[in-house]
């Protein structure tokens, strides 16, 4: 890992993530393939970008605990998308401009080839500490050739609610995400004013990444079907006739909701076609004042493109005080399939992470669990099914069957550690589930990324010892696993 000991604030936060690796480390439900900092909390993936043939990540990053705060840039890069590079911390609060908090933000390369990120700057109020904030603003800090150290731009806020152009934002206004469609250089931001949840877009016409224009608002809804749209992505992705199709994403305090349509880069129109929510995943709790909560696994997503479109996301609701919070979910290729909604699948660059392998080939399945003979805490599963009344997939079970993962497809729902989703099968199609378990981690790929459920595997849902590794089928009816094919993963550290 290089330290950036010019920079004292970095040095200062480098140096508290160290002290806590050991901790971190020793902890073992913590995932060991998907992406996490060295040690302390994370949360949204910000600035994922491809360039030059690498990709660089960087995320919300608490330095000092693992939970919420402070926020800071941390940064890796990868030129995989599996195996990834700690590096220095990138941006840091600087504390004597008022700044507190490096809220979430992307990357792009300037007119002059410069490394660019845009984010918002968030100062705490302490005139008045029951606003909490005073208005947020959005900021930009230029990168040196390699990526390596940051300089916040002279030119900063490069937006404020002031002279913004637009609505009168309240609250919360972040996260800037910036897209480029028919040649121009566009931006979104999450924001709400009255009672409208408004993704609101801006322009920039020479190349600076630093001067914007308001446009309008990409896309409202009322707020009480979306708060507010944290983490607003736009993204283009194709169908398989091949036609363009644009993704919004966003993260309004609940599943990331995506609404599909078409875009107009002359008029900046864009038109929704479907709309939902990518995926379902969540854990559920019992808030202070008695009453029920839900967290959802997977969150402020962010996108890169290769040739492909890339979708990246936060996995949370991980219990505190072990050293470490938050990772990323696998990255996902991200498409529209024929029915207009989202395709989402594990990019083939994981296959590397592959060890040893076991396979079976058509059992017919009872209400008695037919143990494999593989198990582990780090494996995918390719498990193909005909479904008869239902089948179910148990992992991370106890050798008495008394406590395990359990998922469960009846046919009409599907019932992923407690997730429920609707989900059809054609007449005659297999049920295809393709998992990944990572510790406390697991995601599901159904039906080549028709559905997608991340879930961690929280005490409130499964209650799993360490040493519960196994893994074993079960179904009613004329229920068959057709194909069963399971690898033990490696780690990435
Ligand atoms: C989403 C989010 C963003 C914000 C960041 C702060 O998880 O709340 O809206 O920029 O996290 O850490």
């Amino acid at each position: 890992m290089t330290t950036y000991s010019e920079n004292p604030a970095i040095e200062k936060a480098m140096q508290s993530v160290a002290a806590v690796v050991p901790k971190a480390e020793a902890d073992p439900t913590r995932p060991v393939y998907h992406f996490r900092p060295p040690a302390n909390w994370m949360n949204d993936p910000n600035g994922t970008i491809y360039h030059n043939g690498v990709y660089q990540l960087f995320y919300q990053h608490n330095p000092y605990g693992d939970d919420w705060g402070h926020m800071h840039w941390g940064h890796a890069r990868s030129t995989d998308l599996v195996n990834w590079e700690h590096l220095s911390i990138a941006l840091w609060p600087s504390l004597e401009l008022g700044e507190d908090h490096c809220f979430s933000g992307c990357a792009w390369v300037n007119g002059d080839g410069e490394p660019t990120l845009v984010y918002t700057m968030v100062g705490q109020d302490r005139e008045n500490p029951e606003q909490r904030f005073r208005p947020f603003e959005q900021w930009a800090a230029v990168g040196s050739a390699d990526w390596m150290t940051w300089q916040k731009h002279p030119q900063n806020p490069i937006l404020s609610l002031d002279t913004h152009g637009g609505p009168p934002f309240e609250g919360g206004w972040r996260d800037p995400f910036i897209f480029e469609a028919g040649g121009r250089t566009l931006l979104v931001l999450g924001g709400s004013y009255d009672d409208t949840a408004s993704v609101a877009l801006y322009e920039c016409t020479d190349g600076s990444l630093v001067n914007w224009t308001y446009k309008g608002s990409l896309f409202e809804q009322p707020r009480s079907e979306l708060d507010f749209q944290e983490c607003p992505n736009f993204a283009k992705t194709t169908n398989p006739d091949g036609e363009e199709k644009w993704v919004l994403l966003t993260s309004p305090f609940k599943p990331v909701h995506y609404v599909v349509g078409t875009f107009d880069a002359e008029s900046l129109q864009f038109t929704p076609e479907t709309q939902g929510i990518l995926d379902p995943g969540i854990s559920q709790f019992t808030k202070e004042d008695g009453s029920p909560g839900i967290s959802p696994n997977f969150y402020a997503t962010n996108i890169l493109y290769d040739e492909r479109c890339i979708l990246l996301g936060w996995v949370r609701g991980f219990e505190p005080g072990m050293g470490w919070n938050g990772c990323m979910a696998l990255p996902r290729e991200l498409s529209v399939g024929a029915d207009g909604h989202p395709r989402q699948t594990p990019i083939a660059e994981l296959q590397q992470l592959r060890g040893e392998t076991y396979r079976v080939e058509d059992i017919a399945l009872s209400e008695t669990p037919h143990m494999l003979d593989v198990s582990g805490d780090t494996l995918e599963i390719e498990a193909t099914f005909e479904v008869g009344v239902g089948i179910g997939l148990q992992v991370r079970r106890s050798d008495d069957g008394s406590r395990c993962v359990a998922i469960h497809y009846d046919g009409a729902e599907l019932d992923v550690a407690g997730t429920k989703v609707a989900f059809a099968l054609d007449d005659g199609e297999l049920l295809k589930l393709h998992v990944f378990i990572d510790k406390s981690v697991m995601e599901v790929f159904v039906n080549d990324g028709r559905a997608c459920v991340t879930r961690i595997l929280d005490k409130a849902y499964a209650d799993t010892a360490v040493d519960d590794l196994g893994v074993a089928v079960v179904g009613q009816g004329t229920a068959r696993a057709t194909n069963l094919h399971c690898w033990r993963l490696s780690s990435i550290y």
